[in-house]
């Protein structure tokens, strides 16, 4: 394999941990580029359920180094949490320690970012952007106005000191006169940095230059992104996004190796397309089907554990998010979440219901997304289970008739499908 990136190519929770922990067979290092732990990332294996939310779906094999790359904002407490929860799964703390590393110029996601981002999404009441609250918007808020602590920064005290003293007057005022919220004395902070660096310290890499120097020219990289191409800052469904670039070209920033290290993208789709949280949803359906889709595929945040909103595959959506999202080929989850089903619905193009304008490009404005409905082409459904089908050839005509049309509609040829949680539940086309 060569170096791939996985990207979420709708709104996220497409399943792109399961395709991760599949390609990253192939692969020496894991590197997830950016998000923190607003993901939530399932791998099923012999059975067992992992969840993760920070730490790359690689981690499960013996022999991959895994990274949190500069890109991805850390919260000491979540990363602490996950970690101690898969040791209790049976994940050793050797493995961890000889796997896991951390790069030093990631962001640390302190308490007063997970207070302003639970202050901010009450203050904007019917307007919230229905975040996880896990403090992600004001961390790369502040990492972008240059107020940012990062890992590095834990292990030097001298430079800690230095930040904070230009860091907190400005932030207390905020905290204190715009949110209502508590100040942050020097020494509590310093004391809280404390913990954190005790957390980080086993696995803090220094080294960093030096192995994915060593990794870029000699081994295999998987880029793993988190969230989906809609949620992007830039590319999403702005403001109703999260605050990084899942895209593949936040790949080459975030993981530390530049673009063109980076030979394939795989984006990743369900069959059908889910939303948490707030924003528009041309293809939602609010009726029975949704519900069915709903509980089929067991959609349930791993997060916040909120019911996903689900709706038919969306084309226009589809075509966009390869060409901005940088998609070279496709993995299409949850096929057997339609093995019921009399008739699957792909919607091709929306429909302006003011103007009678039809178009196959997706519009940027999501404040005129309410006046656009969408264009379905209806196809019959293929009524046999799928979840044990190993090649593309045994998979049900009519599946199959599915597919290639939603791969012509995309815009990028479908090169895995999957027909269940587990790894081998998986065709290679
Ligand atoms: P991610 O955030 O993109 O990694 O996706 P999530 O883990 O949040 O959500 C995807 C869910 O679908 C997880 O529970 C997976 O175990 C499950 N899943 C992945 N692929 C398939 C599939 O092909 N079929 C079914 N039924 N479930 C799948
Ligand atoms: P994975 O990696 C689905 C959504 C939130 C909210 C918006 C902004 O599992 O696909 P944030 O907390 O990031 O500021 O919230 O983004 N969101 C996700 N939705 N899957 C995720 O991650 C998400 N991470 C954030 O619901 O709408
Ligand atoms: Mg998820």
């Amino acid at each position: 394999m060569e170096n791939t990136v996985v990207v979420g190519a709708q709104f996220g929770d497409e399943g792109k941990a399961k395709i991760t922990d599949l390609l990253a067979a192939r692969a020496d290092v894991v590197i997830r580029y950016q998000g923190g732990s607003n993901a939530g990332h399932t791998v099923v294996h012999n059975g067992i359920k992992y969840k993760f939310h920070l730490i790359p779906s690689g981690i499960l094999y013996e022999d991959k180094i895994c990274f949190l790359g500069a890109g991805v904002v850390i919260k000491p407490d979540d990363f602490e949490k996950e970690l101690n929860e898969l040791i209790e799964q049976g994940v050793s703390k050797e493995h961890f320690k000889s796997a896991l590393k951390i790069h030093p110029l990631a962001h640390v996601t302190m308490p007063w970012h997970t207070e302003i981002d639970g202050y901010s999404e009450n203050a904007l009441g019917k307007n919230k952007i229905g975040t996880t609250k896990k403090g992600i918007g004001p961390t790369y808020t502040d990492k972008y106005a240059r107020s940012g602590i990062r890992v590095e920064d834990l292990f030097n005290e001298k430079t800690l000191s230095i930040k904070l003293d230009a860091i907190l007057p400005l932030k207390n005022k905020m905290l204190a006169n715009v949110y209502g919220l508590k100040e942050y004395s020097k020494d509590k902070v310093l004391s809280i940095c404390k913990g954190y660096r005790e957390i980080f310290a086993p696995y803090v890499c220094f080294e960093w230059q030096k192995i994915l120097d060593e990794a870029k020219r000699n081994k295999t990289i998987l880029f793993e992104g988190a969230q989906g191409v809609l949620l992007d800052i830039d590319y999403g469904t702005y403001p109703y996004v999260t605050s990084s670039n899942p895209v593949a070209g936040g790949a080459g920033v975030g993981a530390s190796v530049g673009p063109l290290a980076i030979k394939e993208v795989v984006g990743v789709f369900k069959a059908y397309i889910t939303r948490v949280g707030e924003g528009p949803f041309v293809t939602e359906l609010t009726d029975e089907v949704g519900r069915k889709i709903q509980e089929i595929g067991a959609e349930f945040g791993v997060t916040t554990g909120r019911a996903r909103r689900c709706g038919w595959f969306d084309g226009v959506i589809a075509k966009y998010s390869v060409l901005v999202g940088g998609i070279s080929s496709i993995a299409l989850t949850k096929l057997d979440v339609f093995d019921t089903f009399d008739e699957i619905k792909l919607c091709t193009k929306y429909k302006n219901v003011k103007t009678g304008e039809v178009t196959e490009f997706y519009p940027t404005n999501v404040y005129t997304h309410c006046d656009y409905e969408p264009v379905y082409e209806t196809f019959k459904g293929w009524k046999a289970d799928t979840t044990e089908v190993k090649s593309f050839d045994e998979l049900p005509e009519n599946a199959k008739i599915y597919l290639k049309r939603l791969e012509e509609v995309c815009g990028a040829p479908i090169k895995i499908v999957s027909t269940g949680p587990d790894r081998n539940q998986t065709i290679f086309v």
